[in-house]
C-alpha cells in the first residue's frame, strides 16, 4: 500500500476526486477488518493535490474496532524506552565496553575523565544517547584530518581551547557566541586542544551530496577497529605544531542563491522520494493536500518519527514549509567542512551542539524557574503564540508557510468558514481544510469542527512579519486573515494544558522549556537537535505531522468534546477525552527532561563531542584511543 507521493495537475485531480472518495471508503473498510496493528504501520492510502470532496460531515460516525491508535502508540513507546533504559551503564569498564560495541573503536583519550564527570553529575549514561555525535562526525573520517583542522581554525566564528584556556574569534558582539562560550568555559579543563567553528545564522550550512557522504561513511567503517593495547597511542598529537603553520585554506564554496529545495535535496538518498523532485515554481493558493494517512504513520498518527521529520521522505514539504519556500538567509556549502550549530535538517552535515537558547536564562525561552502548576489546575485549552516567521513570506507564497497554515487550521472561525463554504467546499480564503475524516473524531459527532476548535484553542500570531512589510509591523496581504495578539510569557502559557511547538526560521527555541514544563508539548518539526535520541515520542512528548493533518485527531483524543462543551440543542456533552493520558505524557516528559536534558547533560554531551572531534581532526586518529580499562 505504500506509495510514492505523486502530484497531479489540478484538472486531473478534479477528475480523480471521485476515485479518491471511493478509495477512502474502501481503505476505511480495509482497516476496520485488519486488526493486526503491525500490518497497518506506514500505510498510506494515496497522495494527490485533490481538495476534499465535500465539507466534512458533522455526523461522521465510524465505530472504531480496537482501542484508539494513540493507546497502542503510547504502550509501544513505553516498551521502547524500557529497552533503552536497560542499556544503562554505571562503571567505567562497562561504559567503555558499550562504547566499543556500538562504535567499533576504542573510546577517545580522556574517556575516563569524561566518565567521572558524568558520574559525578549523576548523569544517566546510555551509549545510544550519543548517537547523534557519531551520525555527525563519522563522515569526517572520510576526509583529511589536516583539512578539518584548517577549516575549523579559519572559520570567522571560532571558540578555541589551548592548554585548558579559551579564546574566541568573531566579528561583533553576538549573544549566541557569548552563551556557547560560557558553556565551553564550564568544561575547558577537560578538553583537548580544539577549534570549534560555530554557526551564527539561524539556518544550517552544510549539505554534501549524498554520494560523497556515502563514500565518507564507508571510509569510516573501513577505518574502524580495536587494535591491541600496545598498538594504541594514548595521547592526541595536540595543536602546537599546527599553530605554527601559517597557511590559510581556501574558503569553502558558498551557495547564496537559488531554490533552497534544489540545493537541499542533493543530500537525499538516490532512491528517496525527494531526490529527483524539482522545486515548485508556483506557490499561489494553499499547498496540495496529502490524502489518506501519512507515510510512516500508524492509522494516521506518527509511528516513525524519523520518517515524519525527514523532507527526503516527505517531499510535500518542498511546498508547505517555509524553509523550502524561501529561507530568510542562505549561505550553504556542498563541501564537507566542520560547522557546529544548534539545529539542522536531516540532509545537513553540520555538527550539532545544544542550541544557545537552551543555555540561556532568558525567561522568553525558559520561563525562568516556573515550570507550571499542577495539571489539574490548567485550562483544557491549546495555547500557541508566535511570530509569522519560518522564512521570508511574500504576497505570492505566504500560504505555504507552516506557521500561517497552523494558525489557520486551529482558528475555529476560519475552519468554520471553510466547512460551510458552498462556493469552494472545504476552502478557506487562503487554506484548504485537510480531509481529517479518516481520523474518526469523537467531537464531530456532536458539532462542527469550527465550533469545537473555537471552544478549545487559543492560537494566534504575535506579529505579521512580511516582505515587504510596513513600519507598524503589519502586513498588507496577511492582515485580513490573522488577528495579532500580544505575546505571552512562558509562565503564562503553562496555565494551559496543550502546547503545540512548531518550527520557526529553523528549530523552535522553546522546546526544552516545554518539555520541562508540567504542560504537554505537541511537536512538529523537520529539524534535528542534539537530544533527539534521548526522547521517545508518545512517552515524553506528542509527535505531530508537518502537514498538521493529524492535529484534529490528536486534540480529539486528548480533549474529546472539551470541558463544558454545549451541543447545538444546548445540552452539555463530555465525551472522548483522555485527560489522564495527556497528563501522563506531560509529566513523564518533564521527569525525563529533568534527568537527561539538564545543563549538566549538555556539558557531558559537548565534552564527549569535542573529545571525538579533536581525535578525528588528528593525523594520528586511527591509532589514538583510550585503553586504560583494558589489560595489556
Ligand atoms: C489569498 O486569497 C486571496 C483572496 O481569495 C487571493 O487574491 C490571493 O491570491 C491568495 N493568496 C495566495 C498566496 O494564494
Ligand atoms: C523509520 O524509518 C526509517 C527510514 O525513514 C528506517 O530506516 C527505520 O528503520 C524506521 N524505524 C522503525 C522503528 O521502523
Ligand atoms: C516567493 O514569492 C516571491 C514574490 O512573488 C518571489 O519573488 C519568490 O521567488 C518566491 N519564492 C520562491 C522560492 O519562489
Ligand atoms: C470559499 O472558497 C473560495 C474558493 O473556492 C474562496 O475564494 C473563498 O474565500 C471561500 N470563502 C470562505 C468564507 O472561506
Ligand atoms: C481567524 O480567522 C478569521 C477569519 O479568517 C480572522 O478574521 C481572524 O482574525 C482569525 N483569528 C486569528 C486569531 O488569527
Ligand atoms: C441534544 O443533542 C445530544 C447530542 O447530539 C443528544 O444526545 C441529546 O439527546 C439531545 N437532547 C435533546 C433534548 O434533544
Amino acid at each position: 500500500m505504500r506509495k510514492r507521493p505523486q502530484l497531479l495537475s489540478p484538472r486531473t485531480s478534479i477528475r480523480a476526486l471521485g476515485c479518491f472518495a471511493l478509495f477512502f471508503v474502501l481503505a476505511g473498510t480495509l482497516w476496520l477488518w485488519d486488526a493486526k496493528p503491525q500490518r497497518r504501520m506506514g500505510m498510506k492510502t494515496g497522495t494527490g493535490t485533490a481538495p476534499i470532496a465535500a465539507p466534512p460531515s458533522a455526523t461522521y460516525e465510524e465505530p472504531h474496532p480496537v482501542a484508539h491508535p494513540i493507546d497502542y502508540l503510547m504502550k509501544k513507546a513505553y516498551g521502547t524506552h524500557r529497552v533503552l533504559l536497560g542499556k544503562q551503564t554505571t562503571d567505567l569498564s562497562s561504559t567503555a565496553k558499550a562504547y566499543r560495541k556500538r562504535r567499533g573503536r576504542h573510546p577517545p583519550p580522556g574517556f575516563d575523565k569524561w566518565f567521572q564527570y558524568a558520574k559525578k553529575h549523576n548523569a544517566i549514561i546510555v551509549e545510544d544517547f550519543f548517537d547523534q555525535i557519531y551520525h555527525d562526525l563519522n563522515p569526517f573520517w572520510g576526509v583529511e584530518a589536516k583539512g578539518i583542522r584548517e577549516q575549523s581554525k579559519h572559520f570567522p566564528h571560532v571558540i578555541s581551547v589551548r592548554n585548558g584556556k579559551l579564546t574566541v574569534k568573531t566579528d561583533i558582539e553576538r549573544d549566541w557566541m557569548k552563551l556557547w562560550k560560557d558553556l565551553v568555559q564550564k568544561i575547558k579543563g577537560f578538553l583537548p586542544d580544539v577549534d570549534i567553528p560555530v554557526n551564527m545564522m539561524d539556518e544550517s550550512r552544510v549539505i554534501v551530496p549524498w554520494s560523497d557522504i556515502d563514500r565518507y561513511v564507508q571510509a569510516e567503517r573501513k577505518s574502524r577497529g580495536t587494535p591491541p593495547v600496545k598498538a594504541v597511542v594514548k595521547k592526541l598529537t595536540g595543536l602546537k605544531a599546527f599553530d605554527q603553520d601559517k597557511t590559510t585554506p581556501a574558503e569553502p564554496p558558498w551557495i547564496t542563491q537559488g531554490k533552497f529545495w534544489d540545493i537541499a535535496r542533493v543530500g537525499c538518498a538516490p532512491d528517496s522520494p525527494a531526490r529527483n523532485l524539482a522545486a515548485v515554481d508556483d506557490f499561489k493558493g494553499p499547498p496540495p493536500i496529502p490524502v489518506g494517512f501519512p507515510l510512516g504513520s500508524f492509522e494516521g498518527y506518527v509511528a516513525n518519527w524519523t520518517t515524519t521529520k525527514d523532507p527526503c521522505q516527505q517531499p510535500d514539504l518542498r511546498e508547505s514549509h517555509g524553509t523550502f519556500v524561501e529561507p530568510i538567509s542562505l549561505k550553504t556549502t556542498n563541501k564537507l567542512v566542520p560547522i557546529f550549530g544548534g539545529s539542522k535538517l536531516p540532509m545537513n552535515n553540520d555538527i550539532l551542539i545544544p542550541p544557545a537558547m537552551y543555555w540561556s536564562k532568558d525567561p522568553l525561552y525558559s520561563g525562568g524557574e516556573n515550570h507550571g502548576g499542577p495539571w489539574e489546575s490548567k485550562k483544557d485549552v491549546v495555547i500557541w503564540r508566535g511570530g509569522a516567521n519560518g522564512g521570508r513570506n511574500r504576497v505570492n507564497n505566504w500560504t505555504r508557510f507552516h506557521r500561517h497554515r497552523f494558525v489557520s487550521m486551529l482558528n475555529g472561525t476560519a475552519v468554520q468558514g471553510a466547512e460551510t463554504n458552498t462556493t469552494g467546499p472545504g476552502q478557506g480564503p487562503n487554506f484548504s481544510l485537510q480531509s481529517y475524516r479518516t481520523y474518526h473524531l469523537t467531537a464531530t459527532r456532536y458539532t462542527d469542527l469550527g465550533s469545537w476548535l473555537a471552544h478549545n484553542t487559543d492560537v494566534a500570531m504575535v506579529n505579521l512579519i512580511c516582505f515587504p512589510g510596513t513600519q507598524d509591523n503589519k502586513c498588507p496581504y496577511t492582515d485580513p486573515y490573522y488577528e495579532v495578539k500580544p505575546s505571552m510569557q512562558m509562565a503564562e502559557q503553562y496555565r494551559y494544558k496543550y502546547l503545540p511547538d512548531i518550527d520557526g526560521n529553523s528549530f523552535s527555541g522553546r522546546y526544552r522549556s516545554f518539555l520541562l514544563s508540567t504542560s504537554l508539548p505537541i511537536k512538529a518539526t523537520i529539524y534535528s537537535e542534539w537530544h533527539d535520541s534521548r526522547l521517545t515520542p508518545w512517552l515524553h512528548f506528542v509527535p505531530m505531522e508537518n502537514s498538521f493533518i493529524d492535529v484534529y485527531g490528536i486534540l480529539d483524543y486528548f480533549i474529546g468534546t472539551g470541558v463544558n462543551f454545549k451541543t447545538k440543542n444546548g445540552t452539555v456533552v463530555v465525551e472522548g477525552a483522555h485527560d489522564e493520558e495527556a497528563r501522563t505524557i506531560a509529566l513523564e516528559g518533564k521527569q525525563w527532561a529533568e534527568k537527561v536534558l539538564r545543563k549538566e547533560d549538555m556539558l557531558i554531551y559537548v565534552m564527549r563531542l569535542l573529545m571525538e572531534f579533536a581525535r578525528v581532526s588528528d593525523d594520528n586518529r586511527e591509532k589514538v584511543g583510550f585503553v586504560e580499562d583494558l589489560s595489556e
